[in-house]
């Protein structure tokens, strides 16, 4: 999204952007949850022609990639990241030629394409853990063990599954298998060479079809310690992204994706377009999360601390430091995300039962978030201010998910309802069958259609401020700096913008900064809009509590 095209004279020597712009350092990247996009063809799923259609909603909202959930064939008892076959897509959303297409046509509107890679396990019905089951050398490329006690009836050791029970499954030969998430997710044995060759022919496959990167899920998860050792205490999934656990942060994942980002430099080179890889990875520190965006290894990771980051200006602040301090240190643009597939979305996060609250607090923070230096992460729907559905009856949950986190259900279906496009009523233009989850009925006025064309609805808030975005040179990756400001504030600028966000209780009342750009709530203007030098007695404008505003300041204030 670099402003400067790289043959600009504009562009001296000394400028340390490479000659190619690196597109993904500060993207707006989109992500589609494939099954609850858009339904093509009546069966009540998402699917591949149904985000084709929709592309030119994705590009007039102004996103520079998507990012979509898997689509590969598979069983669906992890809502596919349990992955049969990872060259084929699954009849459910579609055929091999429907993702060409869908390539080949968001490319022609400008928006790249990231698709997700399960590299930590397949699903139970892959051919390899199928022969594995049967007795054959496949069992190398799983972790098989013995179990303890007398006759092999305990696991092999004390790791517990992420969705909750024991990290290990008994067969019917009476040995047992690993699986950190669910029992139909065997973990790969990446200490065998052939799970290297066959994911370096995966992530070709898919290259060659053109996608511009890939999400790569639990890429902190692929190396187990040595001897598997017992961690001696229960509760383990709490402690992931506090602690590294024998299963989670080994220091020798990073070899693996070392080796990837050698693949998709081979490919950026002989295309000429860099393709990515953006790591899942739950690290304890930002220090050691930045490991995994060193310079020869990915080029991006989840910021899950600023996600899990309460409503809490300090704390966004202490957040915000840190996570551009240790992405900063490796030379790598940090990423800013507030929801996804997996959590409660962040309306109901910070609003629990109170929906005005949450989405007042949901706009300000996508206006902070869209003004960090960086690349942006976006969850299908936070745009439409789509609270998490919390009252689906348990009789259509499909999530195996137990994985509680503070906030959250402990099921992660209420985040994954299909999106609401127009209509009055259920399934509000998502298809022409129904829903797989069931929408809530006062969705009408949350509709793309309903929020197009009113400038007081989020979606119109999420387009604005992604023009903006494209449209102020310094408002991706570079410099920020922040200015003193009261308690509740968060005050910084950019190279000629500037965001003030009231995250306290109270109005504030501040000079006014410039030509406003964007807000997220009515704000009180007193005087006019300043064109030179503001003395105190100049302008004032009034912030109320929980809003975030955009101004364009110095040599670009018109
Ligand atoms: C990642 C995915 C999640 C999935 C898990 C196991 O965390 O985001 O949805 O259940 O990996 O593949
Ligand atoms: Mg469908």
């Amino acid at each position: 999204m670099s402003p400067v095209s790289p043959l600009s004279p504009a562009v001296s020597r000394t400028d340390r952007r490479p000659a190619v712009p690196r597109w993904w350092r500060d993207a707006v990247i989109y992500q589609v949850y494939v099954r609850s996009f858009a339904d093509s063809d009546g069966d009540g799923v998402g699917d591949l022609p149904g985000i084709r259609a929709r592309l030119p909603y994705l590009a007039g909202l102004g996103v520079d990639a998507v990012w979509l959930t898997p689509f590969y064939s598979s069983p669906q008892a992890d809502g596919g990241y349990d992955v049969a076959d990872y060259r084929a897509v699954d009849p459910l959303f579609g055929t091999l030629d429907d993702a060409a297409q869908l390539i080949a046509a968001a490319h022609e509107v400008g928006i790249r394409v990231i698709v997700d890679v399960v590299p930590n396990h397949t699903s139970d019905e892959h051919a390899w853990f199928r022969a594995a089951l049967a007795g054959g050398p496949e069992r190398d490329l799983y972790h098989f063990r013995q179990g303890r006690g007398e006759n092999g009836e305990l696991p092999p050791n004390d790791w517990e599954s992420v969705f909750g029970g024991p990290a290990w499954t008994r067969t019917r030969d009476g040995s047992w298998y690993l699986h950190l998430f669910a029992p139909q997710q065997p973990d790969l044995n990446w200490d065998a060479p052939a799970v290297h060759a066959e994911f370096d022919s995966i992530l070709r496959f898919w290259l060659d079809m053109g996608v511009d990167g890939f999400r790569v899920d639990v890429a902190h998860g692929m190396v187990k310690a040595a001897g598997m050792p017992d961690i001696g205490a229960r509760e383990q999934a709490k402690m992931i992204g506090t602690q590294i656990l024998p299963f989670f942060d080994q220091d020798e994942v990073h070899a693996i994706h070392r080796e990837w980002r050698r693949l998709l430099d081979s490919y950026g080179g002989r295309h000429g377009r860099e393709r990515i890889g953006v790591a899942e990875a739950w690290a304890p520190t930002p220090e050691r999360l930045a490991l995994y965006v060193r310079p020869d290894e990915l080029h991006q990771a989840f910021n899950f601390q600023f996600l899990s980051c309460p409503w809490e200006p300090a704390a966004m602040r202490r957040v915000i430091d840190s996570s551009l301090a240790a992405t900063g240190s490796v030379g790598a643009p940090t990423t800013w995300v507030l929801s996804n597939h997996d959590v409660v979305r962040h309306l109901t996060r910070y609003g629990a039962d109170d929906y005005a609250g949450g989405l007042r607090r949901a706009r300000a923070a996508a206006l902070l978030m869209l003004a960090l230096p960086g690349s942006v992460y976006l969850y299908q729907g936070e745009e439409l201010g789509l609270p998490e559905v919390r009252d689906l009856p348990d009789g259509v949950r499909q999530d195996p998910s137990f994985f509680r986190t503070d906030g959250q259900d402990g099921l992660r279906d209420g985040c994954r309802v299909p999106i609401p496009w127009d209509g009055e009523l259920p399934p509000y233009g998502f298809g022409s069958g129904g829903s797989w989850l069931p929408q809530p009925d006062d969705w009408r006025n949350l509709t793309v259609a309903a929020q197009t064309g009113d400038d007081g609805s989020t979606l119109e808030l999420y387009r604005r401020a992604l023009a903006v975005r494209r449209e102020l040179p310094g408002l991706g990756d570079g410099e920020m700096e922040w200015l003193p400001s009261a308690d509740g504030v968060l005050d910084f600028v950019r190279p000629g913008f500037r965001c003030v966000l009231n995250a306290g209780p109270e109005p504030v009342e501040l000079p006014t900064p410039g030509r406003l750009l964007a807000t997220s709530a009515d704000l009180r203007t007193d005087g006019t809009a300043p064109h030179g030098d503001l003395g105190a007695d100049g302008p004032t404008t009034t912030l109320p509590a929980d809003t975030c505003t955009w101004w364009a300041i110095g040599r670009t204030a018109r």
